[in-house]
C-alpha cells in the first residue's frame, strides 16, 4: 500500500487582519513539529506577511484563487507567477464558493489549475455535491463530470494536482460527512485518476466541510482521505493545531 503523506490546509477565507494573522501564525509555528503537511491559504494582501510571518518553518502558505490567464488587461486578477514570487505553494481553485458567486465553470477551474501548474503553485482543486444534487443520487456524476474536466485539461501533469472533496451541504454548516460517506466518494475520485494518470494511489485527496477537532481523526484514518481542507476551524490556532495533530 502506498504510503501518502497527510495534508492539512486551513482556508482562511476572507477573514483576517494583521494582528489576527500575526497571533494565528505564531501559534501555529510555536506548535511545530507536525507529522503532516500543514499549508495555510491565506487572502491575497496577506500573502507578503504570511510569507515573512512563517520564513524558516516547514508550513508552506498558499492563495484562494488565481487566474486562469498569464497576464494582461484582467483588473483585479492575481497570476500564478505573482502568487509563485510570493513563494506561494498552493493556490485552492474551485471552491464552491468561487463556483457558486462567481459563476466558475468546469473548464474555468481546470485552466486555472493549468495555469498555477505551469507556475509551480500546485493547484488544490476542489469538487463537491450541493444536498439537492446528493439527494437526487447524482453525486457520483457531479464529482466526475467536475474533475474529469480538469484531468482533460492538465493531461499528463493531472498527477501533479491535489483533489479536495468538499460538499457543498457541509460547508460551514457543521454538518460533516460521515467518515465512510467521505471515504465513498474519495475512492470513487481516486479510481477516476487512476484511469487518467500513473501517479493516482500517489496523490493526495482531502476532505473538507466542517472538519473539527472532533471528527479529525476518524475522517483521516480512512484509506482513501489524505488529509483536510479546513475552513471555519483553521482560524482558531488551538483548533488548527489539533487537527494536524489528528493527522498523523
Ligand atoms: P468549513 O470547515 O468552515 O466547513 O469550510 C470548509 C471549506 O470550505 C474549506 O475550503
Amino acid at each position: 500500500m502506498t504510503t501518502r503523506k497527510k495534508l492539512i490546509a486551513g482556508n482562511w477565507k476572507m477573514h483576517g487582519s494583521h494582528a489576527a494573522n500575526a497571533e494565528l501564525l505564531a501559534g501555529i509555528a510555536a506548535a511545530r513539529p507536525f507529522v503532516a503537511e500543514v499549508a495555510v491559504c491565506v487572502p491575497f494582501p496577506y500573502l507578503s506577511e504570511t510569507a515573512v510571518a512563517l520564513a524558516g518553518s516547514d508550513i508552506r502558505w498558499g492563495a484562494q484563487d488565481c487566474s486562469a490567464h498569464e497576464q494582461g488587461a484582467y483588473t483585479g486578477e492575481v497570476s500564478a507567477a505573482m502568487l509563485h514570487e510570493f513563494g506561494c505553494r498552493y493556490a485552492i481553485v474551485g471552491h464552491s464558493e468561487r463556483r457558486q458567486y462567481h459563476a466558475e465553470s468546469d473548464q474555468l477551474v481546470a485552466d486555472k489549475a493549468k495555469a498555477a501548474l505551469a507556475r509551480g503553485v500546485t493547484p488544490i482543486v476542489c469538487v463537491g455535491e450541493t444536498l439537492a444534487q446528493r439527494e437526487a443520487n447524482e453525486t457520483e456524476a457531479i464529482v466526475k463530470r467536475q474533475l474529469s474536466a480538469v484531468i482533460h485539461t492538465l493531461a499528463h501533469c493531472a498527477g501533479e494536482m491535489v483533489v479536495a472533496y468538499e460538499p457543498v451541504w457541509a460547508i460551514g454548516t457543521g454538518k460533516t460527512a460521515t467518515p465512510a460517506q467521505a471515504q465513498a466518494v474519495h475512492a470513487l475520485l481516486r479510481a477516476q485518476l487512476a484511469a487518467a494518470t500513473p501517479h493516482a494511489a500517489a496523490m493526495k485527496i482531502l476532505y473538507g466541510g466542517s472538519v473539527k477537532p472532533g471528527n479529525a481523526a476518524t475522517l483521516f484514518s480512512q484509506p482513501d482521505i489524505d488529509g483536510g481542507l479546513v475552513g471555519g476551524a483553521s482560524l482558531k490556532a488551538a483548533d488548527f493545531i489539533a487537527i494536524c495533530r489528528a493527522a498523523a
